[in-house]
């Protein structure tokens, strides 16, 4: 997948909310971005543990998250709506869906829901409520989806309420047709001892209560090993719960990622980005030229990607690992996470399709010999590829 950013010029977009002006920043301008970018990166990376509880009320922060950290966290909702509607059950087909998005911030995940659809030829109505802790946030979430709705003309409403999403009672009454928590998980019952278990309380209680019998949950979490696997340890307690995994995973047991303290599961998709990031990453060292996230899709009736590759199907969890004389990645499926292996020496055309795969691609391996600790591609191994990041 390769996202384009300018097709909706979004940059344009939050130029003209932001400095009531569409042209591009001057030195000055970007500067004062650049170092407020700096800020925002530091506390939610390295000062993670000391996070302000409401760090977008200060303004030069929420202007940082809106124009360097949206326009990324934008696209990523796109990866679990895509999955979702290659489901045979028609899962996003509804006229009309409800959305709740919770920790909107400036909106990010319902732009990102309404770019989705704008590029449908049959689109839904979107009727969405967004809740976030600080109204500053809530008010920049209905200017911007007031442009973007004029400029993608959906038909679309948005409803804010300021609560903290503990309040789950104050939350309009669902059900919900999608549920979304972007970036916000790892904020929740932070930092708590005991988080894991407190963030599963609340989302149970969250989908128990709001989500449709056929609604889905999508959670997007940053691409930290700390925060992806603490979003896996929330992911292993809704199972036990009772609620199933519809994707990444194609099996719905634990997550065999939490076996190895060093092991954590995110995507990495390439896409193109806008100038005003390329000059913040020249002046402040970051990188942001690729989509980087963890994610989960969780649902209550049991409807999982795997209905569609079948049962002997896996995800691609890791880039290629290349040395001499071979290629091998990290693969997931129904017996859990494997390392699979083709020497060079074995490449057929039966098996060509290894050296293209990509991580977040599912793949189907017909005749990989079980060697135990790897599965082995050999000369006859059928490689094809099911469905590309
Ligand atoms: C990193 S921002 C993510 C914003 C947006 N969802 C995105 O993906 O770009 C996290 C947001 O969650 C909100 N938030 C954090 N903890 C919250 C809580 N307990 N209840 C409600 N909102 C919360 C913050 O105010 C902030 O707007």
């Amino acid at each position: 997948m390769f996202l384009k950013e300018s097709r909706t010029g979004f940059e344009e977009i939050l130029l003209k909310y932001l400095y009531k002006d569409p042209k591009p920043l001057t030195g000055t301008e970007l500067k004062a971005l650049a170092s407020n970018v700096a800020r925002l990166s530091n506390l939610l990376t390295r000062e993670r543990e000391t996070l302000p509880v409401a760090y977008l009320e200060d303004e030069g922060l929420r202007r940082a998250y809106a124009l360097y950290f949206l326009p990324s966290n934008l696209y990523k909702i796109h990866t679990p709506l895509h999955e979702l509607s290659l489901h045979p059950s028609s899962l996003l087909s509804k006229q009309r869906l409800r959305i709740l998005d919770i920790g909107s911030g400036p909106g990010t995940a319902i732009l990102g829901v309404m770019d989705f659809f704008s590029a449908h030829e049959k689109r839904p109505t979107l009727e969405f409520t967004a809740i976030d802790q600080v109204k500053e946030n809530l008010r920049d979430s209905e200017a911007l989806f007031g442009l973007f709705r004029e400029r993608v003309s959906m038909a679309a409403t948005l409803k804010t309420i300021k609560s903290s999403m503990e309040m789950v009672s104050s939350f309009p009454k669902g059900p919900y047709d999608i549920i979304v928590l972007s970036n916000i998980l790892n904020e929740v019952a932070h930092p708590v001892e005991d988080r894991t278990s407190r963030r599963v309380a609340i989302l149970k209680t969250v989908l128990s209560d709001l989500l449709a019998a056929d609604g889905s949950c999508i959670i997007i979490e940053p691409a930290l090993r700390q925060t992806s696997r603490e979003m896996l340890e929330v992911r292993d307690g809704l199972l036990d719960e009772g609620f199933c995994i519809y994707s990444p995973c194609l099996m719905g047991e634990k997550c065999p990622v939490l076996l190895n303290p060093k092991d954590w599961c995110h995507e990495d998709i390439p896409w193109e980005f806008p100038e005003m990031i390329r000059e913040v990453d020249g002046l402040t060292g970051l990188r942001k030229d690729s989509l980087k996230f963890s994610y989960l899709v969780i649902r209550k009736d049991g409807l999982s990607i795997k209905d569609i590759y079948g049962d002997s199907s896996f995800r691609v969890v890791s880039e290629s690992l290349v040395s001499k004389g071979k290629i091998e990645f990290y693969v997931c499926g129904k017996e859990g996470r494997r390392m699979v292996t083709r020497l060079d020496k074995d490449k057929t055309i039966k098996n060509k399709a290894f050296e293209d795969i990509r991580r977040g691609d599912i793949v189907g391996f017909e005749g990989v010999m079980d060697e135990g600790k790897r599965l082995k591609v050999g000369k006859e191994t059928n490689v094809v590829c099911c469905q590309r990041r």
